[in-house]
């Protein structure tokens, strides 16, 4: 049976869900490989569906897909399916367009981090809720991290003590994204980076080894094992 979303939510959650999976290898589109035998779309869209602020979900699926992404999605949730575009900040753009007009929370959440668990949905949403315009969750990096010439050669050591890797969910006061996506002249790889440029200050909240995205074959590889450990545990 499907989710009920909360109708006195506060939250719309866009999932970019179009891209083609490359570093994955060759295969269908990413949102729909299979991970413990269930598409990673329907295991992201599981998780957002158990928060309890979000009141609505928007797809943005690959063009050719939309169909089977609809009936994939019939049983999970209500969602709304549109068709995403060249880059991720194009498939967002189309979401956003679609997102009923009243939530004030947006959260902006990969596809591809499908095991982020609910609980990083309601904290990123509860901090735009306290006041902030925009929200990341972050880890810290751990790996020492060198700047390299295209040559090879090191050019130096970064500090890393100041350094954070980001997640999805971002979160942002609607009127905050819907801003930054219609001054977008560049391409970003997350919404934060459109919403810095236009001067917005970001907040960091603590985000979760489970909300790794899954990227190359050793990621879906690490989430099985996630899954399947998660599952033996409860
Ligand atoms: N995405 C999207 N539309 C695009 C490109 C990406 O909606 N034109 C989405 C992906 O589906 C994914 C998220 O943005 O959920 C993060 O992108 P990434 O992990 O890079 O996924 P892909 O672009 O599919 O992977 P690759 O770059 O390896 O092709
Ligand atoms: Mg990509």
């Amino acid at each position: 049976m499907a989710a009920h979303l909360n109708p006195r939510g506060d939250v719309a959650v866009l999932i970019p869900a179009a891209g083609a999976g490359v570093r994955l290898g060759p295969g269908v589109p990413k949102a729909l490989r299979l991970l413990d035998g269930v598409p990673l779309l329907v295991h992201a869209v599981r998780r957002v569906a158990a928060a309890p602020s979000v009141r609505a979900i928007v797809v943005a699926a690959p063009a050719a897909e939309l169909a089977v992404v609809r009936e994939m999605l019939a049983d999970v949730a209500p969602v709304t399916v549109v068709p995403g575009g060249a880059t991720r900040q194009e498939s967002v753009a189309a979401a956003l367009r679609a997102a009923p007009p009243d939530p004030e929370i947006i959260l902006v959440h990969d596809a591809a981090r499908a095991l982020t668990p609910p609980e990083l949905v309601e904290s990123v949403a509860a901090a735009v809720r306290d006041g902030a315009d925009a929200v990341i969750p972050v880890l810290p990096v751990v790996d020492t991290i060198k700047e390299v010439a295209a040559d090879g050669r090191v050019l130096r050591t970064v500090d890393r003590s100041a350094l954070r890797a980001v997640q999805t969910p971002q979160g942002f006061r609607r009127a905050v994204l819907a801003a930054a996506h219609a001054a977008a002249v560049d391409a970003h790889t997350d919404d934060a980076g459109l919403v810095e440029q236009q001067g917005v200050e970001v907040r960091c909240v603590p985000g979760s080894e489970y909300a790794l995205k899954i990227t190359r074959p050793f990621d879906l590889a690490l989430a099985e094992f996630l899954l399947r450990a998660a599952e033996g545990s409860g």
